[in-house]
């Protein structure tokens, strides 16, 4: 199909909120690009080798500029891609005109679309009878596996980018309800030591000072949750000089806290001095009605868990006597009947995604080369072995060359193994 044609389906298969905002769009994405040289390499090496031709990809994850050219590699390889967003709060909407306009990629997603449009746009992408899909959170793969389940069969692999959406899927796989191939992109060390501790890490607290500007020094800045999101998010804002407190429910975590230098105590205590309180558990009604009894007045709260089921927002709800939407961007003030006044991030959804932009470009290129060598690998490989209907690591090859190739457009070197301690790590007698 001739470029402007091809570039006219796609703009009729799209739902976006604002084509007008297609250039700015992309310059966000090109600027994004500049930062991620290991993806940027794979696509230019998908140009050539072609691994996806003729193949439908449909991607469910957040609409941003770096996500934009993770699809763009996908098509680089010869992808026919759709992508729709993850969250209904996360969307850049220049990204998403940029993407159809400029790069040909079919988007559905508009920033604060609600349920139904959500789902209407899910529903889009798995319509077009995808070979392949992209996840992040597992609400394509649930969908599918509700309401689309005669497609299952024809669908290779589905690749999972969140911790989240991991947790969905084993449980699925657990119950045995599972019924294709999963790649656990998550649990690559490339990708959750990094994206999920520093990328979090950094862009929570970014979301949180857009949203307020608050001065983070001195503050109690009470972190709900210490995996590798929480770890980040304490270090960062601890960075800034907040006195970090962490709550957690795992005595292991609790314990890698205390000897991190974080105070550790229950909510209900830790409720009574925060400042600014966020969660990142990925679990439901971390903060509820017992704790916003606690809150001070003034008290600022966040979440940057995966889903926006953290905070009770019907709780607080009913709590207040009326709401302030958007006494600043991304900001909703809750007076409460006893006079206090609280203000939630976001909507109580992802404060990195819905209040800033969310990780950073450098970071991402990790991520999702992870998620662009995995592709590779589920599409070629399938065609040698049947996958199972399970959860499947990343291969640690992947892993090892992804860090290999950040490694060298950072231009870091490192040594290598000499011949003597190869062997040395390969024996046993050698002890005292
Ligand atoms: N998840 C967190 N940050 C992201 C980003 N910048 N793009 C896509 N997904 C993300």
């Amino acid at each position: 199909m001739a470029k402007a044609a091809l570039a006219r389906a796609k703009s009729d298969s799209s739902d976006i909120a604002k084509p007008v905002l297609a250039d700015a769009g992309r310059l966000k994405i090109e600027w994004a690009d500049a930062q991620m040289p290991v993806l940027s390499a794979i696509r230019e090496r998908f140009r050539k080798e072609r691994p996806f031709a003729g193949l439908n990809i449909s991607a469910c994850l957040h609409v941003t500029s770096e996500t934009a050219n993770l699809v763009r590699a996908l098509a680089a390889g010869g992808a026919d891609v759709m992508l729709v967003a993850s969250n209904p709060l996360s969307t850049q909407d220049d990204t998403a005109a940029g993407l159809v306009k400029h790069y040909g990629i079919s988007v559905q997603a508009r920033r604060g679309e609600d349920r139904a449009t959500y789902y209407r746009h899910l529903a889009a992408a798995l319509e077009r009878r995808p070979r392949l899909t992209l996840d992040d959170g597992a609400d394509l793969v649930t969908l599918l596996h509700q309401k689309y389940t005669g497609q299952i069969d024809d669908i290779v692999a589905s690749l999972e980018e969140t911790t989240t959406g991991v947790i969905r899927l084993r449980a699925m796989a657990a119950d045995g309800a599972l019924k294709l191939p999963v790649f656990a992109v998550n649990d690559a060390d490339t990708k959750h030591l990094f994206d999920n501790r520093y990328g979090t890490g950094q862009s929570t607290v970014d979301g949180i000072l857009r949203a307020t500007n608050l001065l983070l020094a001195g503050r109690r800045f009470v972190v709900a949750g210490y995996g590798w999101c929480g770890k980040g998010l304490s270090s960062r804002a601890s960075g800034l000089g907040a006195r970090v407190i962490v709550t957690e429910v795992d005595p292991l975590r609790a314990l890698e806290a205390t000897m991190d230098g974080f105070d550790v105590m229950p909510m209900r205590e830790a409720a009574r001095q925060a400042d600014i309180l966020c969660t990142v558990t990925g679990n439901t009604s971390i903060l509820r009605k017992e704790h916003f009894r606690l809150l001070k007045d003034g008290a600022v709260i966040a979440n940057s868990g995966h889903f926006n089921v953290e905070i009770d927002l019907v709780a607080l709800a009913a709590m207040s006597r009326k709401v302030v939407k958007n006494v600043r961007p991304n900001l909703d003030a809750y007076h409460l009947k006893d006079g206090r006044k609280l203000y939630l991030v976001g909507e109580g959804r992802l404060a990195n995604l819905a209040a800033a932009e969310g990780h950073p470009a450098a970071v991402m290129d990790m991520s999702f080369a992870v998620q662009a060598l995995t592709a590779e690998h589920a599409v070629t490989q399938a065609k040698a072995k049947r996958f199972s209907a399970t959860v499947y690591e990343v291969p640690r090859a992947i892993d090892r060359a992804v860090a290999r190739l950040k490694l060298a457009t950072l231009g870091i070197q490192i040594d290598r193994l000499t011949a003597e301690q190869a062997k040395y790590l390969a024996s046993w007698q050698e002890g005292t």
